[in-house]
């Protein structure tokens, strides 16, 4: 079976292929993931601007999928003639997207459906205008293919890009930490599909927060990679000591605006802002972010005797953290598993869309008449 997959929660354009082999032990093949960023227009701004995210997934939606079905095989000229009646439906359900619609006018007429099975797309959580353009895109061509649509939760999918070239056999129970931009959850995971929130940020999420202290610091968004960068240089010197909140509350929340503030404070009153200086304020703010969240990871792990630790989100592709989980569940859970994606199915995918829609095929097919994006959306 083939997936068409479609994300545009936020910044990233994607469209993936992905070939599903195997029923209750599917193995995932992704013929294409295409990933189209938009960081170079929302660096201007030091964050995403809604505006012109949802203008630039109009713009990158259909290059996006002739790329992706180009790279899967399966972009066919069409030989047909199309009629023109079906242009109106089109042209009425992006009525919105404008220029999306000239351009997949165009390539509607220039090439064939595709051979894939259905269409899956992220219909939540995420930023509303970026949603929509995705969501649209998705009953446009589900309406003119005949394809039917599974709608796919982002934070599921971020667990699920966990089974992506691994086996999902004997990971359950499971506790999975995802870690972004906009969410840091802490989910009890007993199989596919079955979750339940254990604890939560109170306020910024992990991602958030790296990205506003390395504002701070004068460097570029996205600020998590860039804080690994320096973090990563820093020699030891210039010893800048940050808080870790929540680190020893009961619950499994977390609040990260507080270190945000110490690094601002800290920052604030630092006289000469050396390069080792600011080496020091992303070592320790990298550290304080890893710290907390291995801390609360083990602890719920420890009080559910799960079996597995799943991680998943942009924050997962940091390297030390991926590292010093490794080693502390190896030290404090020797009999755990530790599941991680590959680093490029971390940050935003289409192809993690495609195979948390897997587990939802057939059962939560909806029409393209049906289908809304949920800006809220929870798990
Ligand atoms: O999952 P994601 O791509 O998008 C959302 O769903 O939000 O996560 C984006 C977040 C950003 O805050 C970014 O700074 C962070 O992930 N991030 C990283 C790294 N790569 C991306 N944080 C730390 N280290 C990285 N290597
Ligand atoms: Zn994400």
């Amino acid at each position: 079976m083939k997936i068409l997959a479609i994300e545009t929660s936020c910044d990233d354009t994607s469209i993936s292929i992905i070939k599903v082999s195997g029923k209750k032990n599917p193995s995932f093949d992704i013929l294409s993931n295409i990933v189209s960023s938009q960081v170079k227009i929302h660096r201007k701004w030091g964050g995403i601007y809604p505006a012109l995210a949802k203008r630039e997934h109009q713009k990158n939606l259909v290059p996006v999928l002739i790329k992706s079905l180009k790279k899967a095989k399966l972009l066919k000229r069409n030989l047909k003639k199309v009629e023109d009646g079906k242009f109106k439906i089109l042209k009425k359900t992006l009525e919105r997207e404008q220029n999306l619609y000239n351009k997949l006018k165009i390539f509607l007429k220039k090439y064939e459906k595709p051979k894939v099975d259905f269409i899956a797309v992220t219909m939540g959580p995420g930023l509303e205008p970026s949603l929509w353009v995705g969501v649209n895109f998705a009953k446009a061509i589900s309406y003119f293919w005949n394809l039917e649509i599974i709608p796919v939760n982002h934070i599921e999918a971020h667990i699920q890009a966990n089974f992506i070239g691994k086996s999902s056999k004997n990971l359950f129970p499971a506790i999975s930490l995802v870690v972004s931009g906009g969410h840091t959850q802490l989910i009890l995971t007993k199989g596919h599909g079955d979750y339940k929130i254990i604890g939560e940020t109170r306020d910024d999420a992990a991602g958030e927060c790296l990205d506003k202290i390395a504002r701070i610091l004068g460097l570029r968004y996205p600020g998590g990679p860039e804080i690994a960068s320096k973090a990563e240089k820093y020699k030891g010197k210039n010893v800048v000591s940050l808080p870790r909140p929540m680190m020893h509350t009961k619950d499994y929340d977390f609040s990260f605006s507080g270190l945000k503030t110490a690094a601002l404070y800290n920052f604030k009153k630092q006289p000469s802002k050396t390069k080792e200086y600011i080496r020091a304020v992303c070592f320790e703010t990298q550290q304080a972010v890893i710290d907390v969240l291995i801390k609360k990871t083990i602890r719920a792990a420890k009080a559910f005797r799960v079996k597995t630790i799943i991680l998943g989100g942009g924050v997962t592709a940091n390297k030390e953290l991926r590292k010093q989980f490794k080693a502390k569940i190896k030290k404090e859970l020797p009999h755990s598993q530790f599941s991680i994606p590959d680093s490029k199915y971390c940050t935003d995918n289409a192809a993690m869309i495609g195979a948390a829609a897997y587990f939802h095929w057939p059962k939560d097919k909806i029409s393209w008449r049906k289908i809304r994006a949920r800006a809220n959306l929870r798990l």
